[in-house]
């Protein structure tokens, strides 16, 4: 009976609580392809998944981890043979589908890409599905019209998984970053890795009552929501553009059309979840080659199957700084 070790999410009287479990193979889903998971990476929905948000998972007990990078054992589809070296992002795998936080995955051949040669199985999941939405964001900022010539582009949530992707993407690619961050101790690391100016939450919250910012931005990759997303938009320069990925301080955004027909400025969303396989494997593909980070380890925060329950906690505390990344076995 083959077994494989996994963190097991539970719905008691009294919450949520987390443990690790031996499961059986047969426990796991339907699916295509039965894949060896060698790394899977921590993202904040994983963190709503572990303590019941009922907007990714309603049905426990669960596997939360909505990254998995592996090796596939079985497949029935005829574009992966066992051997294959695979990616799986977003879809349904972590939500309500047993996820990467698991040494074994079942999942259809649709929701996974051959790793792309020039990143490793372990690089990939430092990036994740996090660093995927750090790239995705900059490739439709740049679809809008960015380049580093239409002025610094902000980064908030900076130190988080998204933001640490999106300032050491940006910098690596030429643009002046200025980051957004909570954390004081983290500027150093924040510099490190590419931004070149830093501001406080406080500062970025500040004048969510005026109507219109100084004309500041030639971009911003928004990861946190509310007053901060909308003074962002606030202050781009004329025409330019914000991606809107995440809700971390809040999914409502306090905004009037003033800076929209004034300024000519774009509110653009980001999802890296239902994206067509064939639009993920195009940004794999940058990230693999164009857009390759030759300082990614700097990222790696190292979790295992013992650790990542504590890891979840902090991520929901808004302490995690960079990516953890989660090495079975
Ligand atoms: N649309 C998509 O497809 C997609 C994909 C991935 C992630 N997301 C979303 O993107 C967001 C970030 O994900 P993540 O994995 O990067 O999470 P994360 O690692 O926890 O990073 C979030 C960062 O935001 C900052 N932050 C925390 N609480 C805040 C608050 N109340 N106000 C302002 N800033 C705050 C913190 O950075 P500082 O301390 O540096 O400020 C924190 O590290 C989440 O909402 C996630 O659900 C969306």
């Amino acid at each position: 009976m083959a077994t494989f070790r996994a963190l097991l999410v539970e719905k008691t009287d009294d919450g949520f609580t987390r443990r690790l479990v031996e499961r059986e193979e047969r426990e796991l889903p339907e699916g295509d392809l039965l894949i060896d998971v060698r790394f899977s990476s921590l993202n904040y929905k994983d963190g709503l998944s572990a303590t019941g948000n009922p907007g990714v998972t309603r049905n426990f007990p669960h596997t939360p981890g909505i990254d998995a990078a592996g090796v596939v054992l079985e497949s029935a589809d005829a574009a992966f043979r066992p051997g294959d070296e695979v990616i799986a992002i977003g879809f349904d795998l972590g939500m309500n589908t047993p996820g990467g936080f698991g040494e074994r995955i079942r999942i259809p051949a649709g929701w996974a890409v051959p790793r792309p040669e020039g990143l490793s199985l372990e690089q990939s999941m430092i990036l994740g599905t996090a660093g995927f939405t750090a790239a995705l964001c900059v490739h439709k900022l740049e679809a809008a019209g960015m380049t580093p010539e239409s002025g610094p582009v902000l980064v908030t949530g900076a130190t988080g998984g998204v933001g640490s992707v999106a300032v050491m993407l940006l910098a690596t690619l030429g643009y002046t970053v200025t980051a957004v961050t909570g954390k004081e101790s983290q500027h150093a690391f924040l510099r490190e890795i590419g931004a070149s100016d830093i501001i406080s939450r406080e500062d970025a919250r500040a004048g969510a009552d005026r109507p219109l910012g100084k004309e500041t931005w030639g971009g911003v990759v928004d990861t946190v929501g509310g007053e901060i997303l909308f003074n962002g938009v606030k202050s781009l320069r004329y025409g330019c553009s914000l991606a809107a990925c995440g809700l971390v301080d809040s999914p409502a955004i306090p905004a009037t059309v003033l800076p929209f027909i004034l300024r000519h400025v774009n509110l653009l969303g980001v999802d890296s979840v239902q994206l067509p396989l064939d639009q993920k494997q195009v940004i794999w593909e940058k990230l693999a080659g164009p857009w390759q980070l030759s300082g990614l380890e700097a990222l790696k925060a190292p979790l295992t199957l013992e650790t990542v329950s504590d890891a979840i906690d902090r991520i929901l505390a808004g302490d995690m700084v960079g990516r953890g990344v989660l090495t079975h076995g």
